[in-house]
């Protein structure tokens, strides 16, 4: 249990593919600095290297432990889960939580905290109101962005961040804090039903075009689950988070993938919402 410190020693741990986790944890770690404390940031990159990497960290060293995640399919992304079984017992470390997402977190803070609790981590606050400009070949007829999401994460939004790490000091300072114990519970229809296996059943296969193809090894490199082996062409080796990242990032857009029906559902959608691709 932290008594009334006055240097609080945290480390983030945090996940980002496309940059918004990475602005708003250094955010947060500037506010807690601003307080006269101490915060280390580790970006996971690649799943089983970061396992590597976790087993062997020293958190004997951290009063206050972090993570961030973006949301993916309303969840935590999946190999998150993987990543952070290899947690040794944090009894009596005191932890918070955060998300980026395009507006809708679902119950990814609830299913991280279901995890570290069982490591002893007593969660002390949580943020899931984080947004980040959303990518995903899902908004195509968009330019492959979530319109509301444009321009996040705004200065403002940058500065609340820090704002929420000078106060994280606070609670971690005062033995009183209670534990966080509301956050969003995995109840919604669409979590419930964008499970691992759902995704990797109903998303859109991977299909190389060869004639388009470099052989630059992009794709395998930014794989965060180690998915894609160059055999020659990229070869996708097993399940993985969908998170399309090697489709959109490949600079000879070589990766095919057939979004036809899907991209067309989520246009509709978005039309009701009152965006047309037109004045994207
Ligand atoms: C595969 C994938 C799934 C996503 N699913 C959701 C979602 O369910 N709800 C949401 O609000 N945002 C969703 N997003 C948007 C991301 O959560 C958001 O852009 C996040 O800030 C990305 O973080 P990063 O830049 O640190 O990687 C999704 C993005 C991707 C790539
Ligand atoms: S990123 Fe594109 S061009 Fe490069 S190896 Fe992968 S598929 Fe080929
Ligand atoms: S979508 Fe592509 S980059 Fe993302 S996890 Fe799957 S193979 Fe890796």
């Amino acid at each position: 249990m932290v008594g009334l410190l006055i240097t609080i020693n945290a480390v983030i741990l945090y996940f980002s593919q496309t940059s918004n986790t990475r602005k708003y944890s250094e955010k947060i770690a500037e506010g807690i600095e601003q307080k006269g404390s101490k915060c280390e940031l580790v970006r996971l990159r690649k799943k089983d290297k970061d396992i590597d990497f976790l087993k062997k960290f020293d958190f004997s060293r951290f009063d206050l432990i972090g993570i961030g995640t973006p949301v993916y399919y309303f969840h935590p992304p999946y190999h998150l889960f993987d990543i952070l079984d290899v947690l040794p017992s944090l009894e009596g470390k005191l932890g918070f939580l955060f998300c980026t997402s395009g507006g809708n977190p679902g119950s990814t803070l609830y299913q991280i905290k279901e995890v570290v609790n069982a490591k002893g981590l007593k969660i002390i606050d949580g943020n899931d109101s984080f947004i980040g400009l959303d990518r995903h070949p899902l908004y195509r007829d968009f330019g492959g962005v979530y319109p509301p999401s444009v321009g996040h994460p705004t200065d403002e939004e940058l500065e609340n961040a820090k704002k929420w790490g000078m106060q994280l000091v606070d609670k971690a300072s005062d033995p009183s804090t209670p534990e966080k114990d509301d956050f969003r519970k995995k109840n919604s229809f669409y979590a419930e039903v964008q499970t691992f296996e759902f995704i990797n059943k109903t998303y859109p296969k991977f299909k190389v075009n060869e004639e388009k193809c470099t052989q630059c090894g992009t794709c395998e490199k930014i794989c965060p689950v180690d998915c894609i082996v160059l055999d020659s062409f990229p070869k996708w080796t097993k399940k993985c988070d969908r998170c399309y990242l090697c489709e959109m990032l490949c600079p000879e857009n070589a990766i095919e993938c057939d979004w036809n029906w899907q991209a067309s559902h989520m246009t509709e959608l978005m039309k009701k919402k009152g965006f047309s691709p037109e004045n994207k």
